[in-house]
């Protein structure tokens, strides 16, 4: 059985003041719920805040990014070593904005992917097609390109250690969230594509859908049976969207 995981993707918001008040809510918020797992991803600068905030309460932190290497001449860079030291459990490897703002490839993000396993943390891996992909029909060959970056390099066992995030880019910011129906579509089409290496990394990997979800449309995609979980950009950042989308995924266990 695999557990319901809940990320919070606070990409570049929050400040000292306001991240104390959203975090002591979301403790507050998901301490009694024992069927969901919750992470939030935090910017650089608040990894510490998170970690003296967070430490003793069953909500986890970790980055939205990181390096491959461990250190190094690389001015701005942020190395996976400097995130165990923080106490991160999870990293968020190849999401769409990275790809698209920062010029990320299937290579650098397959980088990180196995740098952060090397450092023991779990990388939330993103992948998903842009609208133009979907409305041509590309759908799964880019998922599939994607997902297929990492099994090539690494093999399929690697995933035990990992968390697949489907983000398809037109939901992400938009309010146009996908239907449960194309999110599982998706999803059944990730785990059939790792059970083609191997079967049981397949049913037991957690595929998260990210893109406009909401504590309103939750229960619904939670509902879906290759659902895993949810990375929640925007709701997270509001402790009862957060908090509602973490009880709606404790209920559906
Ligand atoms: P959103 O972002 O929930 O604001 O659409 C999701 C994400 O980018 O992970």
């Amino acid at each position: 059985m695999r557990r319901k995981l809940v990320v919070g993707n606070w990409k570049m918001h929050g400040s000292i003041a306001a991240n104390k008040v959203l975090l002591e809510g979301i403790i507050k918020g998901v301490h009694d719920l024992h069927e969901v797992d919750a992470v939030v991803c935090v910017p650089y600068p608040y990894l510490c805040q998170a970690q003296s905030l967070l430490l003793d309460s069953n909500v986890a932190w970790g980055a939205q990014n990181m390096c491959s290497n461990n250190d190094g001449a690389i001015t701005g860079a942020v190395s996976p070593a400097m995130l165990v030291d923080y106490g991160c459990t999870h990293v968020i490897i190849g999401h769409s904005e990275r790809r698209n703002l920062f010029h990320e490839t299937d290579d650098t993000a397959a980088a990180r992917f196995n740098a952060a396993l090397a450092a023991g943390l779990t990388p939330i891996f993103c992948m998903g097609e842009s609208l133009e992909e979907r409305e041509s029909d590309w759908t799964d060959y880019i998922v599939g390109r994607q997902l297929d970056s990492i099994i090539r390099r690494f093999g399929p066992l690697v995933l035990e250690h990992a968390v697949l995030a489907y983000e398809p880019l037109w939901a992400v910011g938009s309010d146009q969230a996908a239907t449960p129906q194309q999110a599982q579509d998706v999803h059944d089409f990730i785990r059939r594509r790792i059970s083609r290496c191997n079967a049981s990394v397949a049913s037991a990997v957690q595929v998260l859908y990210g893109g406009s979800v909401t504590p309103a449309n939750a229960a619904q995609l939670f509902a879906m049976p290759d659902i895993d979980g949810v990375l929640v950009g925007r709701a997270s950042l509001k402790v009862d969207d957060f908090v509602g989308i973490c009880k709606a995924a404790n209920v559906q266990t």
